[in-house]
């Protein structure tokens, strides 16, 4: 594995859990805190991100698209982070920007990999082709049982997308990738249970990300 270089000025930070984990909450506390800290702060998304990446969300999570196989699906998620990477998450970083995205290459490994059956490695060379090699330095796991981000889907009342709408047992082996690909790499994970109350996940997701910035301000000098 490749990560940006250790003196690269910013910040790379991923997002990641099951549907309904409240994701885009936290990136958007996260987000909030580090700008009153007087960062200069990119938030994200995937599928997205890009005008190519916006066209390619539609297309792979719209219903009625016509079928879409689990290769196609892994080529489509893996095209627009391949936009999204090259040309927008790697020049803010060399800028000094912190980027903050909600979702990155683990949902890929996790919904396709293990969920769609294709293969968690297969799926993660695709995706550092994709990216060439570009992976966040931290990723927040927001651990959401299949049972709990159905209730929580449910209760925003939005329509669910082609992956949301999938059974319990899907989600449920996709809360398990997310899980194993945090243990093999500790360092690189902080791993919350998404049920705690908004602020007191902020709380935690803030003091980590502080001392990072700290960790790499204080090596840069
Ligand atoms: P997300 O944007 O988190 O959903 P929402 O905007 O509705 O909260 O993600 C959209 C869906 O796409 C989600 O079900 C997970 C899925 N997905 C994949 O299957 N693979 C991927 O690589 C990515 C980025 C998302």
């Amino acid at each position: 594995m490749t990560f940006p270089p250790a003196d690269a000025p910013g910040l790379f930070i991923a997002f990641e859990g099951g549907d309904g984990a409240g994701k885009s909450t936290q990136a958007a506390l996260l987000a909030q805190a580090l700008s009153d800290a007087g960062r200069t702060v990119l938030r994200t998304r995937e599928p997205g991100g890009t005008p190519v990446g916006e066209k390619l969300r539609s297309l792979v999570l719209d219903h009625g698209q016509g079928e879409i196989d689990a290769r196609c699906e892994a080529l489509i998620f893996a095209a627009a982070r391949a936009a999204h990477a090259t040309q927008v998450i790697a020049p803010a970083v060399a800028r000094g920007e912190v980027v903050i995205t909600d979702r990155y290459i683990d949902s890929s490994i996790a919904y396709q990999g293990v969920g769609r059956g294709l293969g968690a490695a297969e799926v993660q060379q695709l995706n550092v082709w994709a990216t060439a090699g570009l992976w966040p330095e931290l990723t927040v796991l927001l651990d959401v049982s299949a049972e709990e981000g159905r209730c929580r889907r449910t209760a925003t009342e939005a329509a669910e997308d082609r992956l949301e709408s999938e059974p319990d047992h899907f989600h449920a082996a996709i809360r398990q990738a997310f899980l194993d690909r945090a243990a093999a790499r500790p360092e690189r994970y902080l791993v919350l249970p998404a049920g705690r109350p908004a602020g007191e996940l902020a709380a935690t997701v803030r003091t980590r990300v502080l001392q990072l910035l700290a960790a790499r301000e204080a090596g840069a000098a």
